[in-house]
């Protein structure tokens, strides 16, 4: 078969995406690898995780932009000592642009505000769900990766940033509570959203043999009652140092690059990394932020469609 030009614009697409045009060519030049954090229920270690994660591939030399969809505890706040003024929401209102509004974190980390937490990614106005490309678009910075933390819960939210990412982390940590959260959340995505694989980051635990059977008690289930892969990526110890980190306004990965969980976390993103691109043609950023805006029955009938 012959390889397909991924690069080609065609002028239709110029013409249906104008607004869109700057995004387009920054996805042409490179690929970017999105993935969701999520995990059903709070203080698991999602944002922890995303953060430390995060910070580890920007130490790399990588261009990594966290977008920060859990703001109900303003966790970039607390965990970094950064403030964010402006959110997502002055960018879909047109009083400033994504630019403005991102944070810089340490190794040059990209954290972006997202709109207030109530409001779903599928229930933008028309204008917003333009103002939404649009503000990609203008973004002249390139990405190697973008990681998506979501608040707790099983909101529409943490579901279309799900199913929009190219990779989904589920974090869990051995208490009955997440384990359950981490089902329902498998089991809606997996059956109304069509999300078929779950990367599963074992949270807190006490040794990596704990890790394995937090795992084991998941797929126990998850085999047993769904058509979900999931792959067990990272067994982060529960360490002190995270506490420790915290109390300086740091992430362990940054203040304590040698302690258990900073070492777990850091071939976490090292597997990220060696994750292959998404195959999608014209450009990843763009796709996610496409699919970001479909609702989910016109989900259903795009499948059906093809
Ligand atoms: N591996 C770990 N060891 C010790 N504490 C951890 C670890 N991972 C996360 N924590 C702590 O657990 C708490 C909840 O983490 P957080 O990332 O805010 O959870 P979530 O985003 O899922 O609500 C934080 O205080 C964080 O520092
Ligand atoms: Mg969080």
């Amino acid at each position: 078969m012959p390889k397909m030009d991924r690069r080609r614009i065609t002028m239709s697409d110029v013409n249906m995406f104008d607004q869109a045009s700057g995004l387009r060519r920054m996805t042409q030049l490179s690929s970017t690898k999105v993935i969701t954090v999520t995990g059903g229920k709070g203080g698991v270690g999602k944002t922890h995780v995303t953060l430390c994660t995060a910070i580890s591939m920007a130490r790399q030399g990588k261009r990594v932009m966290v977008f920060d969809a859990d703001l109900g505890l303003a966790n970039v706040d607390v965990l970094l000592g950064l403030r964010a003024g402006k959110n997502l929401s002055h960018v879909l209102a047109g009083e400033c642009e994504l630019k403005d509004i991102i944070v810089r974190g340490p190794f040059g980390v990209m954290i972006v505000p997202a709109a207030s937490g109530t409001q779903s990614m599928v229930e933008l106005s028309p204008s917003q769900h333009a103002g939404l490309i649009r503000a990609f678009g203008e973004l002249e910075e390139e990405i190697d990766v973008l990681l998506v933390d979501t608040a707790a819960g099983i909101s529409d939210m943490v579901l279309s940033f799900a199913r929009a990412a190219q990779d989904v982390l589920v974090v869990v940590c051995d208490e009955p509570t997440s384990i359950t959260d981490a089902y329902a959340l498998i089991k809606l995505l997996s059956r109304e959203y069509d999300v078929p694989r779950f990367k599963i980051v074992a949270n807190m635990v006490r040794s990596y043999r704990e890790g394995r059977e937090l795992f084991a008690k998941l797929t126990r289930v998850t085999e047993r009652f769904l058509n979900a892969n999931l792959e067990l990526v990272a067994c982060i110890p529960l360490d002190d140092k995270v506490r420790q980190s915290v109390k300086r306004q740091k992430v362990v990965v940054e203040a304590f690059p040698r302690s258990p969980a900073a070492l777990a976390l850091n071939s976490l993103a090292n597997k990220i990394l060696s994750w292959p691109l998404p195959t999608n043609p014209g450009g990843h950023l763009e796709f996610f932020v496409e699919r970001l805006l479909v609702k989910p029955n016109e989900h259903l009938g795009e499948q059906v469609g093809e």
